[in-house]
């Protein structure tokens, strides 16, 4: 499948479900623990982690290329990591469910904004999506990462 037909909204393979990817649980291992489990950012203490629940404040904006270039790239200076080992559908995925907390539903991004994220990142060059992440895989994912972090990777 084309990455543009998957993140096209007017496709029909469109969304976390057609693309088989879990974003619940994939939000509740990689992002709860900030964002809460409601989206509200209660989740890191003595710090603010963004409230999904309204558009204020946001850096990038909440369109789906907007969150799809914040999970590529983090946010400098604060605890906002980039998350590179996601497929680029598990982060097209993830944006959605974060989207999903929004009161006010925000309105599709257009083409164009699919167009320059594709351009943007290389995203036409990518390989066919991944199975749904199994938790196993997830955990060693994290594992992985903090001792690389360790090892001052
Ligand atoms: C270690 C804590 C932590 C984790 C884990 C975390 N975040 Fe964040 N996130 C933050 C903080 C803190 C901010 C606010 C940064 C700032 O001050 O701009 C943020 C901001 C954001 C924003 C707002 C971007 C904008 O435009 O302002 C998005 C979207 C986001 N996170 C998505 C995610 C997703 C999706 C995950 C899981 C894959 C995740 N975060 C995991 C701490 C975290």
């Amino acid at each position: 499948m084309e990455y543009e037909a998957v993140v096209d909204p007017e496709h029909p393979g469109f969304g976390p479900e057609e693309l088989n990817i879990d974003a619940s649980r994939l939000y509740m291992t990689f992002c709860a623990t900030c964002h809460g489990l409601a989206g509200d950012g209660s989740g890191l203490p003595g710090a603010e982690a963004r409230d999904f629940r309204t558009a204020e404040n946001w850096k990038r904006g909440t369109r789906v290329v907007d969150i799809y270039c914040t999970l590529m790239e983090g946010i400098e200076g604060t605890q906002m990591r980039a998350y590179p080992n996601f497929t680029p559908w598990e982060r097209v995925a993830v944006a959605h469910y974060v989207r999903a907390f929004l009161k006010d539903k925000p309105p599709p991004d257009s083409q164009e904004d699919y167009a320059a994220l594709v351009e943007e990142y290389g995203l036409d060059k990518t390989q066919e999506p991944k199975e749904t992440i199994p938790i196993e895989k997830a955990m060693e994912l994290l594992v992985e990462e903090a001792q690389d972090r360790q090892a001052g990777g």
